[in-house]
């Protein structure tokens, strides 16, 4: 179906700095189209001086969304009349809903991250999730994770962020957290009774690609392990996973549903998630990423 751009159509955009190169225009256009609906979503450059203007500028064009990255998912919280309980507590928000010029803040970045493992046949119920990292995507993904798992082990190269991280989560959710240091002596600990493996550290990104967080002897067949690392779409830890017979899901997987997850925000419908991992898959080829 041809699009027709019209008096009624509504915008959604992403505002980072930079966000050129980001999926998430031809993932929701792909989307919105496929539906039927008279939407758009473009992508705006803004700097950090431009943030509030920025803002205030969605709630009086009266915008239906917005998608937010890098740098503003903190300092985003400062502009807006709400954020739910998840992007509260992370400190972060990914994902706007303009309702009549009510802004309300969402992080959709756990939520994708725990979908995507069931969508891929994983049920975290009764787990034990190893997460590695701390930083943002890490604390989104840990978040949610607390409150679906039974015990939840953060590590990371700074010790003391995963610490923070799981005294925050504890008081939230119980004493089900546990934060200390990313090594290949405590992974081998953790890893011997965990059933999900998340990497959630930069490492193994483009170009970075023939590491991995993890030494490939620790992995074994009955662990499932997902990089939220997507480029390249195939992490060597995902390349290790698979070669000892681990379930492998990849940060596709991820950035796919934290999009159905904010699709589903603005419009109220089932998002479309085949026709956007095709539209994401067709981009990230453009860009030389392929699987
Ligand atoms: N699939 C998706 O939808 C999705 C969404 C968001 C992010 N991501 C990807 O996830 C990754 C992390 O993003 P982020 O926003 O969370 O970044 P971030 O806030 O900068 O955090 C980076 C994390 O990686 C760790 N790290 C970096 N280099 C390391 C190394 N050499 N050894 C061990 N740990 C290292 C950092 O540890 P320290 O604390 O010790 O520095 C920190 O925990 C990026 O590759 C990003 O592209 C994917």
């Amino acid at each position: 179906m041809n699009m027709i751009i019209n008096g009624k159509t509504r915008v959604c955009a992403i505002i980072g700095d930079p966000v050129e190169h980001s999926l998430s225009p031809v993932m929701h256009n792909a989307a919105f189209k496929e539906l039927g609906l008279n939407v758009v979503y473009v992508a705006f450059n803004v700097t950090r001086n431009g943030l509030e203007d920025a803002i205030s500028g969605a709630r009086s064009l009266g915008l239906l969304g917005l998608n937010v990255t890098m740098p503003h998912k903190s300092a985003v919280i400062n502009y807006l009349d709400e954020t739910d309980s998840a992007a509260k507590a992370i400190g972060a928000v990914n994902t706007i809903l303009n309702e009549r010029g009510k802004l309300t803040g969402y992080n959709t970045d756990g939520k994708g991250a725990m979908i995507a493992l069931q969508e891929n046949g994983v049920d975290p119920d009764e787990t034990k999730l190893v997460i590695l990292g701390a930083g943002g995507a890490a604390k989104a993904i840990a978040f949610q994770a607390a409150q679906e798992v039974d015990e939840l082990v953060i590590l990371n190269r700074t010790p003391q962020k995963a610490e923070q991280l799981a005294e925050l989560l504890n008081k939230q959710f119980g004493n089900k957290v546990k934060g200390t240091t990313l090594s290949a002596e405590v992974l081998k600990k953790e890893l011997e009774t965990a059933d999900i493996l998340v990497n959630a550290t930069s490492v193994g990104m483009n170009p970075d690609v023939n590491s991995s967080p993890v030494p490939a002897n620790l992995l074994t067949s009955d662990l499932c392990v997902m990089d939220i690392v997507y480029n390249p779409l195939e992490t060597q830890l995902m390349k290790d996973a698979k070669s000892v017979g681990a379930k492998a899901v990849s940060g596709l997987e991820m950035l796919l549903y934290q999009g159905a997850v904010a699709f589903e925000i603005w419009t109220n419908c089932p998002a479309p998630v085949d026709v956007m991992k095709d539209a994401a898959l067709n981009k990230l080829a453009e860009q030389g990423v392929r699987p």
